[in-house]
C-alpha cells in the first residue's frame, strides 16, 4: 500500500511511526510532515487542506490510501471530495465525511445527534444574534460556573467558562453580538457544568462495526497543577486507572454503541476515528464533545500501546471489514510528556536549535513542531517533541518520560513536571480504601 497522511504534528509522526512498521506498506508521504515524520516516509510539501493538490499527487504516486490527522480537512469535506471524483473513489479515506465530521465541526449538530439517540451529555440551549435576549435570560436560570461554547471550529478557544453571571452575560454578548470566535460564534450552545474528572476514549470504525482504543487523559494548562491557560495538551497518560472495566462498559453500553448506530441510522458516512470526551460523573460517564480525529499528544500514548498492524486495520476499516481485523492493545502504561517553545500557548520564537536528540533512550521522541534546517533539527511551532515511554506502572513510565525530556534542550524549552501526579495520587487513594 502507498499511503499518504495529512497534517504535521506529534499526533501524525506516532501514526507515520506506527504505519512504518508495517510490512503491508510500500511508500509512505507525509504532507506537510515534520522532521520526525521524514524519519518514517518522505514529507510532502502540501497543505492538508489543498484537496486539488492533493488529488495530483493521489495520482501522480500511485496512493492507495489516504489517512487524515487533523480536523480541517475532514470538515471541509475531504472524504466527500474522494468520493465524489472518478478517479478517486476507489481509494480508502481514513476519516469520516463532510456530515460526520460536523460532530467537531458543531457543537450544536453534536449536542442535537447525543439528544436524538440518548446520549448522556449536559443539558443545553442553543443561541443566536437574534435571540441573544432569550440567552442572557436562560443565563439568569442557571447556577455558575456557566459553559458557553462558539458552535464552530474555534483553534480548541470556543469553550469559555466564566464564574459570574456579569462575566457569563458579557461572554455570551462579545461571542454573539460581537462575533469574538467569527462565524465560528454566530451560534453559542450554553450548557450545564458537569463535575467530575475528565478523560478520554478513542474508537475506530468502519461504519458498521467498531474498535475500542484505549483510554487516555490529556493535562491541557500550560502551568503545573492545572493552572495557566489553555494548551493543545502537554502530556497524557494510558490507561486511566479510574477508567476500570465496569466504567468502560458503560461507556461502551451507553455512549459508542449508540454513536455508532446512531451515524448508521442517519445515513451518516463515517470511517475513521472517533475521540469522545468525558466526565466521569460519580462513575456515570457523560460527554463533553466528540472531535472527528484522534487527540494530540493523546496518540502519542494510544497508538503506540497498539500492537497489531495498523495498517491492516486500515485496510480493514477501508473494506467495511473491521469487524475481522486483528487488534490487540499492549496492557502496560504510556505517557508522553510535551516539550514547548517558552511563551506558548502565547507568542513564541521559532527556528532554535535543539540538542540532544540521540541521546534519548528507552523512549520515542515524537516530533511535533520541528523542522530541518542546514542539517539541524530545529524548533517550528509552540509544542515541539513528545517524550513517550513505556511502563508497568504510571511511574515507571513517568521516569522514563521525563529521562528522555531531560537529554533535550533548546533555547526557552519548558514542560510540565507533574503530568500523571494526579492518577497516581488516585492511585494512592484508591489503595487505601479512601
Ligand atoms: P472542548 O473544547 O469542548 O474540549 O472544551 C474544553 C474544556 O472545557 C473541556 O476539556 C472541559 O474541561 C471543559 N468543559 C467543556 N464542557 C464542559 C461542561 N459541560 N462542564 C464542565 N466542563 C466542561
Ligand atoms: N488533546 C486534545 C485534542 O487533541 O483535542
Amino acid at each position: 500500500m502507498n499511503v499518504l497522511l495529512l497534517g504535521s504534528g506529534g499526533r501524525e509522526h506516532a501514526l507515520a511511526w506506527k504505519m512504518a512498521q508495517s510490512p503491508l506498506l510500500g511508500k509512505l508521504y507525509i504532507a506537510p510532515g515534520n522532521a520526525g515524520t521524514s524519519q518514517c516516509g518522505t514529507n510532502v510539501a502540501m497543505s492538508a487542506t489543498d484537496f486539488e493538490a492533493i488529488r495530483n499527487f493521489v495520482l501522480a504516486n500511485a496512493v492507495t490510501l489516504v489517512v487524515v490527522g487533523p480536523e480541517d480537512p475532514l470538515v471541509r469535506g475531504i472524504r466527500d471530495f474522494f468520493l465524489a471524483d472518478e478517479q478517486l473513489r476507489h481509494i480508502p479515506v481514513i476519516g469520516p465525511g463532510k456530515t460526520g465530521a460536523q460532530l467537531e465541526g458543531s457543537k450544536d449538530f453534536s449536542k442535537q445527534f447525543m439528544f436524538r439517540h440518548g446520549i448522556p451529555t449536559a443539558a443545553y440551549q442553543t443561541f443566536t444574534k437574534e435571540t441573544l435576549n432569550e440567552g442572557l435570560a436562560f443565563l439568569e436560570t442557571l447556577r455558575p460556573p456557566y459553559v458557553l461554547k462558539a458552535d464552530g471550529l474555534a483553534a480548541g478557544k470556543g469553550v469559555v467558562i466564566p464564574h459570574t453571571l456579569a462575566d457569563a452575560k458579557a461572554e455570551l454578548t462579545a461571542m454573539l453580538a460581537e462575533a469574538k470566535f467569527g462565524d465560528a460564534s454566530s451560534k453559542v450552545v450554553i450548557e450545564e457544568f458537569l463535575q467530575g474528572i475528565e478523560l478520554s476514549v478513542f474508537v475506530l470504525t468502519d461504519g458498521i462495526s467498531y474498535k475500542m482504543l484505549p483510554a487516555a487523559k490529556d493535562y491541557k494548562r500550560i502551568g503545573e497543577h492545572d493552572e495557566g491557560l489553555n494548551t493543545g495538551g502537554m502530556g497524557a497518560v494510558s490507561p486511566v486507572p479510574f477508567a476500570d472495566a465496569a466504567f468502560l462498559e458503560k461507556v461502551e453500553n451507553r455512549i459508542v454503541k449508540p454513536t455508532i448506530s446512531g451515524l448508521r441510522s442517519e445515513g451518516i458516512d463515517y470511517a475513521g476515528f472517533i475521540f469522545i470526551g468525558l466526565m466521569n460523573d460519580d462513575g456515570d460517564p457523560k460527554v463533553i464533545e466528540y472531535n472527528c480525529r484522534m487527540g494530540d499528544p493523546e496518540t502519542e500514548v494510544v497508538i503506540p500501546r497498539i500492537q497489531s498492524d495498523l495498517l491492516a486495520v486500515f485496510e480493514a476499516v477501508g473494506k467495511q471489514q473491521l469487524s475481522k481485523a486483528e487488534f490487540s492493545i499492549d496492557p502496560r502504561t504510556a505517557t508522553t510528556v510535551m516539550m514547548v517553545s517558552g511563551g506558548y500557548p502565547g507568542d513564541y520564537a521559532k527556528g532554535k536549535v535543539i540538542t540532544g536528540l540521540g541521546n534519548v533512550q528507552n523512549a520515542l521522541a515524537f516530533h511535533a513542531g520541528t523542522a530541518q534546517k542546514d542539517g539541524e533539527v530545529v524548533t517550528a511551532g509552540g509544542r515541539v517533541l513528545a517524550f513517550t515511554a513505556f511502563g508497568h506502572s504510571i511511574e515507571e513510565a513517568l521516569h522514563l518520560s521525563y529521562s528522555a525530556a531531560g537529554e533535550v534542550s533548546f533555547d526557552g524549552h519548558y514542560y510540565r513536571r507533574d503530568i500523571g501526579q494526579d492518577l497516581i495520587r488516585y492511585m494512592e487513594r484508591h489503595k487505601a480504601g479512601r
